[in-house]
């Protein structure tokens, strides 16, 4: 047992250093389609094809490795009960299954049954919206996606945790996801309480190697169990999808947790001064109602079309509800479900923070704002010199936003015995 326990460290380690290599080596070459393809002709062409091939290379080995990995593994106890998911729709409840027992709620949505609201279409404003809009509100009333990788055991056990992470990513962004494990997504226990790590993703866009991208990232499940995958396409439109997805998600699986902590996996977090913050807002109804982040107020719609959280005036002509910033923040999860029941009553809006503030306001949550969330939202302010300051990093909750090298870095300066800074600060929310 021992025996097959080293082993298998050993080659999860070689196995996510190659992955790592592969993903890198093909995200470079793939740059040029970062959403918008390459003029035709253009260097990127031939880049893109070369990439694609490395990108089927890489996932064809990695196909044979896992045969290996998984025959090698089957007899063990192993923990990743995910299973592959190559022709899956939807993942059932998964682990181990207790027939005497009534089935434990499951993700029931197992096939994309979507089409378009035809009649939006006759409503006075649909024809002066742009192309764009007029997709989103034809599409507008699709909510819940079948589940293509989907972790019941994540919040099960005897111990619920404390804080779950909750990370918005994209299937390209491996590197992003590596640098967050490694640092303040670290499932472990501090001080007795656990943390536990869980990855939001669709599916990648069109354009995209899909079918590789595909492989590599299911892989990359299997070794790190911690992806969530929702069968929507990964557009800037769809994030409010991964929200609701979500919000149902956790509803199923892991409402037994005490906090969410849900953001971008391109922030810094103090997970150790997330642990004290919370501990700061003692018992009580309040704590139950916690949603704190860096809250915006009084924002109106953006009306410039080259912004990419334009909305045009037909679909909203109001001042926005308080929001928080999606770089990160932190909830109660008794709040999930009154937020669930919230947003199902709510039509869904393309900005997923500004959505999540219209779900709030519908339950009568105020957000409360924090100075040690730095996410700067959706209005960005001017990089500050502190901004390289590992005592900045050192006193506060949440930064934006950092490449997965300068994360790592940070991390590892702001743990770092010998830094020593002027003051510490303690979190409460009366500061
Ligand atoms: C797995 O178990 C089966 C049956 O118990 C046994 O025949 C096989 O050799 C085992 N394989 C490994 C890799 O331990
Ligand atoms: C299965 O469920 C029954 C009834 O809930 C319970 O008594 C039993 O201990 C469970 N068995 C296992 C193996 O979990
Ligand atoms: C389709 O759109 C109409 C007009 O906005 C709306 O009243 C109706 O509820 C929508 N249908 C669905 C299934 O969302
Ligand atoms: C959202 O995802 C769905 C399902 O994949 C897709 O049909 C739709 O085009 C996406 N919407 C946007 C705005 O990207
Ligand atoms: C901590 O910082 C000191 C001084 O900058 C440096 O010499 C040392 O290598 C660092 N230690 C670690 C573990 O990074």
């Amino acid at each position: 047992m021992d025996y097959i326990f080293r082993k298998r460290k050993l080659l999860k380690t070689l196995l996510s250093l190659s992955l790592l290599f592969a993903a890198l080596a093909l995200l470079q070459k793939l740059k040029p389609g970062d959403g918008v393809s390459p003029a035709p002709g253009s260097r990127g062409d031939a880049a893109g094809a070369a990439g694609r091939r490395q990108l089927e290379a890489a996932a064809n080995w990695l196909e044979a490795e896992n045969s290996f990995y998984r025959s090698a593994t089957s007899n063990g106890s192993s923990s990743n009960n995910g299973g592959p998911a190559s022709e899956a729709t939807a993942v059932g409840p998964g682990g181990p299954t207790n027939l005497s027992s009534s089935p434990a709620p499951a993700w029931e949505v197992t096939v994309t049954k979507c089409s378009p609201n035809g009649s939006v279409r006759s409503l006075p404003w649909f024809s002066g919206l742009d192309s764009r809009f007029q997709q989103y509100v034809l599409y507008r009333h699709c909510r819940y996606f079948p589940l293509l990788l989907n972790h019941p055991e994540k919040c099960a056990g005897p111990g619920p945790p404390h804080l779950l992470m909750v990370v918005k990513s994209v299937v390209e962004q491996h590197d992003r996801r590596a640098a967050v494990r490694k640092t303040w997504g670290r499932e472990r226990s501090l001080g007795g309480l656990s943390i536990r790590t869980v990855f939001l993703l669709g599916t990648p866009a069109a354009g995209k190697d899909r079918r590789n991208l595909q492989k590599l990232l299911e892989y990359e499940d299997r070794l790190f169990g911690d992806i969530l995958q929702w069968d929507f396409m990964d557009t800037f439109f769809n994030l409010t999808l991964k929200e609701v997805n979500f919000l149902k998600w956790f509803d199923i699986y892991c409402h037994r947790t005490r906090f969410i902590f849900k953001g971008d996996d391109d922030v810094f977090v103090n997970t150790e001064n997330l642990l004290e913050f919370l501990a700061s807002q003692g018992e009580g109804p309040r704590r139950e109602s916690l949603f704190a982040g860096d809250v915006i107020s009084r924002a109106l719609p953006i009306r410039n079309h080259q912004s990419k959280y334009f909305i045009p005036k037909q679909l909203h002509d109001q001042p926005y509800p308080p929001y928080a910033g999606g770089g990160g923040f932190l909830m109660a999860s008794a709040l999930v479900r009154r937020l669930l029941a919230a947003s199902e009553d709510i039509e869904l809006y393309p900005i997923d923070d500004v959505y999540l503030g219209m779900c709030l306001q519908k339950v009568g949550v105020e957000p409360q704002v924090h100075y040690a969330f730095r996410t700067f939202g959706i209005v960005k302010r001017r990089v500050s010199p502190m901004n390289s300051d590992p005592c900045f990093y050192k006193n506060l909750l949440v930064i934006h936003k950092l490449s997965p090298e300068g994360l790592l870095q940070m991390w590892d300066t702001v743990h770092n015995t010998t830094l020593v800074c002027a003051k510490k600060v303690s979190f409460n929310l009366n500061e």
